[in-house]
Parts: C-alpha cells; sequence; structure tokens
C-alpha cells in the first residue's frame, strides 16, 4: 500500500501548473470511439482514470499511441465491442460512457456497472431514460451488467429527453449517443459543466453538429459520421481550486497557471469572502492572504454553483477559519465520510444530514489519515500541508486516479512530501 508521508506548517510559494480536466479527458477519450480515424488529443493529464480508459480502447482493439506524456492519438477504425474489458469497466465511475458511445456506433453495448468514489446512492436511471428515448433496449442483468441494444433496422431515433436531475454523466452521455442518431436530439434541463462543453466542442470539431452545450438545452442534430481531429483538453478547474485553497491554508502565494479564471469563479468568490486576496490575469490566479481566515457558508450545486468537488477542500480551510462555518451538501446523499479523518488532525465537525457545521480551530494537528475518496484525499494532502509536523496518508491511489505528478509540483512550490512504498 503507498502512502504519503508530509511534513506541514510552513506556507508554500510559487507556481503550480493545472493539468487537463479529468471530467473532461475520460469523455473525450471515450467518446473518439465514434470516430472512424484518428483523433490526437493534447493536455491529457496524467493520472489512473485516463490511464484506464486509454487501456479499455485498447483492449477493444484501438490503435494508442504516446506522442509525450500529455498528447495522445487514438485510432478505434477497427475496435469490437464484444472485447469491452470488464475487469477495467468496473474500475471507474466515468466507464458509464461506454454505454453511449458502442450506443451511437454499434447499435449496441454491454458493459458492467461502474465503479468509482462511494458517496452513498450512484443512480444511472437518467442516463438510461435517455438511451431509452432514443430508442435503445436497455436491460440491467442481476444488478451486475448493463445490456443495451437497439432494432438494427432503425438504431437510435433522436428525440426529446427531459432530465429529471442535473447530472453532468447523464447530460454528456446522452449527447455522446445522440450524435449518430437520425434526426436531432433535443436534452431539456441539461447539467452547464465545462466538461460538457468541451466534450460537445470535441465531438463537433469531429464533424458533430451540437449547439447549446452549456446552457439548460442542448441540441444534436445526427450525423452519419465523424472524422480524425486534433484538439487540447480544457484545464482542471477542480485541480486549479484545490491548490488555491492551498495557498490560503498554508499562509503562501502561489501561483496557479493554465486555468480559465471563469470557470473558477463560484470558487474565487468564497475564498475572497474567507480573506484571501485573489490576483486574476488571463489564463492564472494568484492567491494568497495577509489577515487570518473569517468563517463561511457554502452550499454545493451544480454548475456554475460552488462545485462538490471542492466540498472536502473547502472544509479543510473552514476548520482554520475564525468561527463556525456551514458546508452544505447539494449534490450527493453522503459527501463527509472524510469527517472522521479530519477529526483526527484535531478538527471540530459536526454533521447533521447534508449539513457540516465546522468550528474553526487554531490549528489541525499532524495525523495518520486515510484518503477515503478523491477529494477527499486532495483535502488530506492540504491538512497535513497546513498542520506543523508529521502526517501520514493512506490509500493515496483514490488521489492519484484524479491528480497529475502531485507530489512534484507541491515539492516544486516548497512542499515537504514523499511517497512511500509498503507491503
Ligand atoms: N443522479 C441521478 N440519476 C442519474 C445520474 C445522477 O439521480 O442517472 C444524481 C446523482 O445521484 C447525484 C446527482 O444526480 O445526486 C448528480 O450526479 P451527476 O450525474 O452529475 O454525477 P456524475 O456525472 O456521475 C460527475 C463527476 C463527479 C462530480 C459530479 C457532480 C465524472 C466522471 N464525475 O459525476 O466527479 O462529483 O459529476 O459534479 O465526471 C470527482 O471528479 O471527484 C467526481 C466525483
Amino acid at each position: 500500500m503507498d502512502k504519503y508521508v508530509i511534513n506541514g506548517g510552513r506556507p508554500l510559494n510559487g507556481e503550480i501548473h493545472v493539468s487537463g480536466m479529468k471530467n473532461a479527458a475520460v469523455p473525450i477519450i471515450l467518446s473518439s470511439i465514434l470516430v472512424e480515424g484518428k483523433v490526437t488529443i493534447e493536455n491529457v493529464p496524467d493520472i489512473s482514470d485516463v490511464r484506464i480508459s486509454l487501456e479499455i480502447l485498447e483492449a477493444m482493439g484501438a490503435i494508442v499511441n504516446y506522442i509525450d506524456k500529455n498528447t495522445v492519438e487514438i485510432d478505434t477504425t477497427d475496435i469490437n465491442p464484444e472485447l469491452t474489458p470488464q475487469h477495467l469497466v468496473g474500475k471507474m465511475r466515468a466507464s458509464y460512457y461506454l454505454i453511449g458511445a458502442e450506443l451511437a456506433r454499434f447499435g449496441r453495448a454491454t458493459v458492467d456497472c461502474p465503479g468509482g468514489c462511494d458517496f452513498g446512492s450512484r443512480p444511472i436511471d437518467q442516463h438510461i431514460k435517455g438511451f431509452d428515448a432514443l430508442g435503445a433496449d436497455v436491460v440491467t442483468v442481476n444488478g451486475k451488467h448493463i445490456d443495451a441494444s437497439t432494432d438494427p433496422e432503425k438504431g437510435l431515433v433522436g428525440t426529446s429527453v427531459y432530465m429529471d436531475v442535473v447530472s453532468v454523466g447523464a447530460t454528456i452521455n446522452i449527447m455522446i449517443a445522440a450524435v449518430k442518431a437520425k434526426g436531432t436530439t433535443i436534452i431539456e434541463n441539461a447539467a452547464h459543466e465545462p466538461h460538457i462543453v468541451d466534450t460537445a466542442n470535441f465531438l463537433n470539431t469531429c464533424g458533430a453538429r451540437i449547439s447549446g452545450a452549456g446552457t439548460d438545452v442542448i441540441k444534436i442534430h445526427g450525423v452519419d459520421s465523424l472524422t480524425g481531429t486534433t484538439y487540447a483538453i480544457i484545464p482542471d478547474m477542480i485541480e486549479a481550486g484545490t491548490y488555491m485553497v492551498l495557498a490560503a491554508a498554508t499562509e503562501g502565494k502561489l501561483k496557479i497557471s493554465n486555468v480559465i479564471p471563469k470557470h473558477l469563479e463560484s470558487i474565487s468568490a468564497k475564498l475572497v469572502e474567507m480573506g484571501a486576496i485573489i490576483e486574476e490575469e488571463d489564463e492564472s490566479v494568484t492567491v494568497y492572504r495577509d489577515a487570518p481566515l473569517s468563517n463561511v457558508s457554502v452550499k454545493t450545486l451544480p454548475y456554475p454553483g460552488f462545485p462538490t468537488d471542492m466540498n472536502p477542500q473547502i472544509c479543510v480551510l473552514s476548520c482554520l477559519a475564525n468561527g463556525k462555518s456551514t458546508i452544505t451538501e447539494g449534490v450527493w446523499d453522503s459527501r463527509f465520510r472524510y469527517v472522521e479523518e479530519l477529526k483526527r488532525m484535531g478538527a471540530s465537525i459536526n454533521v447533521e444530514k447534508s449539513t457540516a457545521e465546522v468550528t474553526g480551530v487554531e490549528s489541525l494537528t499532524p495525523a495518520k489519515v486515510r484518503a477515503v475518496d478523491l477529494r477527499a484525499g486532495a483535502a488530506m494532502v492540504i491538512a497535513a500541508l497546513a498542520a506543523d509536523g508529521k502526517s501520514e496518508i493512506e490509500e493515496i491511489y483514490h488521489i492519484e486516479r484524479g491528480y497529475e505528478n502531485i507530489i512534484e509540483k507541491l515539492r516544486l512550490v516548497g512542499a515537504d512530501i514523499t511517497k512511500v512504498t509498503e507491503e
């Protein structure tokens, strides 16, 4: 089991370059299944969810070539959906995009139920509702496999789908499935996240006809085929937000570069409310503070609200703020499993239903803690870097699913962090 050993308690100063966005990279890579030809994808983060996505495609017969660490060429011309490697599908939540992509290209998909972080119940009923509306027959076998098929004569046919809940994954998945459907598909009450826009932009540069991505209503005019392209993935707003919080937590000054400041507005607003100073340039934000942190009230919401994937990180910061803060989770049933870990570091947090009430403490104390999921793990890294002394974080494979080169990036700004491999 690998772990991070962190000697914290020093301000971090310097520049951190943000990588491409995990939650855009995975659907873009998996939707290359729709393209008969070679796509070249740039700004691809080197993280385990991306490596799993590429391994899935290779196992299906795709040709995958790395041009450099962050640029990959994919040719799915000869892939076979019967070869979908179910043991890899179960490792990653976002493998549900295989259903939309395989349905679009082959008219059928058989995929194991996806894995991923545990936030309580994580249904995919809205994805299935969309595939059904497009004319697919979707059945779940023994609660383990999803079998989706279409009538070979008809294939998928454009339609209107109203999403009962705002879902990032369902919006992207239905959009992917509809790209080659006959006629026009309209997705209403669509999610607005920047990664939805990025996936639509990628598909459009391959010849798809998607409009409205980033708004409530997305229209997809079906096309017969997609052709290869070169496309660069947008920067990861959650990675950026994590390092923004880190600057404020360690009383350092970090320039976070390769970002789209517009995507960071809700995070910047809360950090400013807490007393951070943020200097915004075209492609960077510099974060520091010259006063104690103030308490805050945060509710996580779909974009452009404050992101649920920043819930644990902002909670760490509110532990270091004066007075009582509240963090209310508005997206997932259960996102507070990390609270028990933070309490080991001296945090004072009381969770009632979907709200955590946090009473600020003088400082966090070093401890041995676990990364209970990806963003919870990132929050433990922030807490350990802020706490004066030696902390250990276990189960770091969660963190490495989504943060490229985290050790190297943190060392460059003065962190004392080491990865230790234990039997
Ligand atoms: N939901 C349904 N039915 C569905 C789909 C979703 O009820 O068919 C509910 C969920 O239970 C949840 C809410 O809708 O309460 C939102 O879920 P959403 O579908 O938006 O989540 P997701 O697409 O599965 C993505 C990210 C998550 C991020 C959420 C919310 C990927 C691979 N994952 O998940 O990212 O938390 O959107 O922004 O894109 C992470 O990166 O750490 C991560 C967990």
